[in-house]
């Protein structure tokens, strides 16, 4: 049960994969993500550091931090023509590996003359208060201003700091964010509409809380991705886990299972074995991008059909385990130069999500019987309450997030209190069913692509862009002028008329 339920803690990490959890969790592989790595990063920046406080919202006497930003385009911007700011709203990870995952922002911004700025998100990278990750995350009180709002109140007073040191006051700031950095970015056009005209939110699921979608819809998702491939793979994979779980009965059963996964070490359980292929079955329907991609790994375009193709297409008397091994080899070991696998990952570590999964984040998830191709689980939220209890001594806010930001009914309060924001999602991101899938009013749009994958809107242009993707980032680009445009004029209106009534 507790071993089920950290598993699914560990899903909830999904949500966009930082850097840290999965070079933990896909520690052979090496580098895990090329891209992040320093000495490659395709985009020029400056790396800087402003000091934040640790407690916006109290005045307790507590020591500040040095919270990391990157600025691009400094050299060539003009601040006093009012040119825009384009401002990344940091997820939960190291902040070069979302810039150098992020190439819409820095295509972009060319086009509207615009700096660039990606900001770290406090408790990630290197922005980490008590001088180090150990002070950080010793404990619950060192880790209790890890939370979405003070991390809000750090972009708001980092923005307001550097438009006045760069005389740029006048400048609109258009905010930037994918998957929980996408939350972030439309939670923050709504709670700071002064400091943002706009925000593009890309796979944000800010619905993924209380009841407000159905707790089966992500793991229904990555299932109907498989399906659509291929029903027998879908098939194979649904049977895969009672095959598994027998096998893992005995100790013979463990070591044979260990042996024909090319485990570096060998099993204690079969479930240790299970999380670690239904999170690569979960991972690859995020990044099911249709060109070769190494965001979380090294994969080919269409992975889940490559994937598919391996479990269909083994010698008939192949076996079901064979079968998922051989497809799981594609999300894990593409590259062939993998010599075992590791599954260590550390569930108890003091990893940033799994706390905010403990607190703030608390996101229902299920696993149906029928549509689903994971085992079956129902969601449980005393256990899972339990279970933060034990790991960080921390009791779970549920409701808190729906009471802060807002989400049931979404529609009628962002038709009424919200402008300017674009909910992008592709279908196939199992993030896509939390997130905002209609147009709400003019300035509330949602651009849904059928094909799309976890914000592959985001993602830098290539060679193999396919024309829905090519659209829809020229729709985006369009909207992000139209609001630009709307924030010149009424300023040039609100000055004529201030002008006027001092004549
Ligand atoms: C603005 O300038 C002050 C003084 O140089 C500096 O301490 C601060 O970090 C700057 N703010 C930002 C956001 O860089
Ligand atoms: C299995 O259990 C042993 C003893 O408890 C432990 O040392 C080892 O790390 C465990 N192996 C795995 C793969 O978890
Ligand atoms: C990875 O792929 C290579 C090439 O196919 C193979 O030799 C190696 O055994 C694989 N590694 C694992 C851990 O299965
Ligand atoms: C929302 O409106 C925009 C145009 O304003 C359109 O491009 C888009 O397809 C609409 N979205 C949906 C989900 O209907």
């Amino acid at each position: 049960m507790t071993k089920r339920l950290s598993s699914l803690l560990l899903q909830l990490l999904l949500l966009s994969i930082t850097a840290e959890s999965s070079s933990n969790r896909i520690r052979h592989v090496k580098p895990p993500i090329r891209n992040g790595e320093p000495g490659t990063k395709p985009y020029r920046y400056e790396t800087q550091y402003f000091h934040q406080t640790l407690d916006h919202f109290s005045f307790t006497d507590l020591p500040g931090f040095e919270q990391r930003y990157l600025v691009g385009g400094l050299q060539r911007w003009a601040p006093g023509g009012g040119r825009p700011i384009f401002f990344y709203c940091g997820n939960e990870g190291d902040i070069e590996w979302f810039a150098a995952n992020s190439g819409f922002v820095w295509e972009s911004a060319p086009l509207f003359g615009a700096l660039v700025v990606f900001a770290e998100h406090r408790y990630y990278g290197k922005s980490m208060p008590y001088g180090s990750k150990e002070g950080a995350y010793a404990n619950a009180k060192s880790l209790s201003y890890l939370t979405t709002e003070q991390a809000l109140a750090d972009y708001a007073t980092l923005l307001t700091d550097l438009k006045r040191n760069l005389s740029a006051e006048d400048s609109p700031v258009i905010l930037f964010g994918g998957s929980y950095g996408g939350m972030l970015a439309a939670w923050m056009r709504l709670k700071y509409p002064h400091i943002a005209v706009g925000a593009l939110a890309s796979s944000a699921p800010i619905l993924q809380f209380e009841n407000i979608v159905p707790p089966e819809t992500f793991y229904d998702i990555v299932s109907n991705d498989f399906r659509r491939e291929s029903v027998s793979c879908f098939n194979t994979i649904k049977e895969s886990w009672d095959v598994l779980e027998s096998r893992g009965q005995t100790v013979n059963g463990l070591l044979s299972l260990s042996r024909d996964f090319n485990l570096c070490r060998n099993l204690n359980n079969s479930e240790d074995l299970a999380d670690w292929l239904s999170s690569a079955y979960s991972y690859l329907a995020m990044v099911d991008y249709p060109y070769p991609s190494e965001f979380l790994m090294p994969l080919p375009a269409n992975p889940i059909k490559e994937v598919c193709k391996k479990i269909d297409g083994l010698d008939e008397g192949s076996s079901v385990l064979d079968r998922v091994f051989a497809g799981v080899s594609v999300y894990y070991n593409y590259t062939g130069s993998v010599d075992c696998f590791d599954l260590e990952d550390d569930p108890h570590g003091m990893s940033g999500w799994d706390w905010q999964a403990c607190t703030e984040m608390v996101m229902p998830m299920s696993s149906s019987q029928d549509n689903s191709m994971f085992p079956t689980y129902d969601y449980d939220y005393s256990a899972y309450r339990e279970q933060c209890i034990q790991d960080y001594g921390v009791k779970p806010r549920p409701r808190w997030v729906t009471t802060e930001f807002g989400g049931h009914d979404v529609r009628t309060t962002l038709k009424k209190f919200g402008s300017n924001i674009i909910f992008s999602n592709g279908l196939l991101d199992p993030w896509s069913g939390g997130s905002v899938l209609q147009n709400v009013s003019e300035s509330i749009i949602a651009l849904v692509t059928e094909l799309g994958a976890h914000h592959i809107d985001l993602r830098a242009s290539t060679k193999d862009d396919p024309d829905w993707l090519i659209e829809q980032r020229e729709t985006e680009i369009q909207i992000i002028k139209q609001w630009i445009d709307e924030y010149h004029q009424e300023r040039v209106a609100s000055s004529s008329m201030s002008g006027a009534a001092m004549m």
